[in-house]
């Protein structure tokens, strides 16, 4: 399981209620991962590719607005990381997936979560720093 940690809580509440929901996606696939039941995986790793994909632009919009409410000066590198993690999420290869669900659960798993959890703490963590 992914654990969510209160290191991880940047102070605006919205927003830590947003990143505790990214970590509920992760560990819906964590789960899926650990089903010795389900045979065949591929469509609920679809689904939650998308759920990843929807949740995490509506997130990332939300984040660049308050960036920009507050004229926050590293408002486009931040912007960037969170396009080349859309990309990433877009890139993966669904046939590829298909043929071993098991490895890309895992691997998909591991890119989030060290990707989400380094980007919390280190960049969204910018915004609040005084
Ligand atoms: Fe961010
Ligand atoms: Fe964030």
């Amino acid at each position: 399981m992914i654990k969510w940690k209160d290191d991880f809580r940047i102070g605006i509440d919205e927003i830590d209620e947003q990143h505790k929901k990214i970590f509920k996606i992760a560990n819906e696939a964590y789960k899926l991962l650990k089903d010795e039941f389900c045979i065949d995986k591929y469509d609920r790793i679809t689904e939650l590719l998308e759920e990843l994909k929807d949740y995490a632009k509506f997130h990332f919009s939300f984040e660049e607005e308050y960036m920009l409410s507050i004229q926050y000066k590293d408002y486009f590198p931040h912007k960037v990381a969170h396009n080349s993690f859309v990309e990433k999420v877009n890139s993966y290869d669904l046939n590829a997936i298909d043929e071993n669900q098991d490895k890309y659960i895992l691997e998909i798993l591991e890119f989030v979560v060290n990707w989400i959890s380094q980007h919390i703490l280190v960049t969204d963590k910018k915004i609040v720093a005084r």
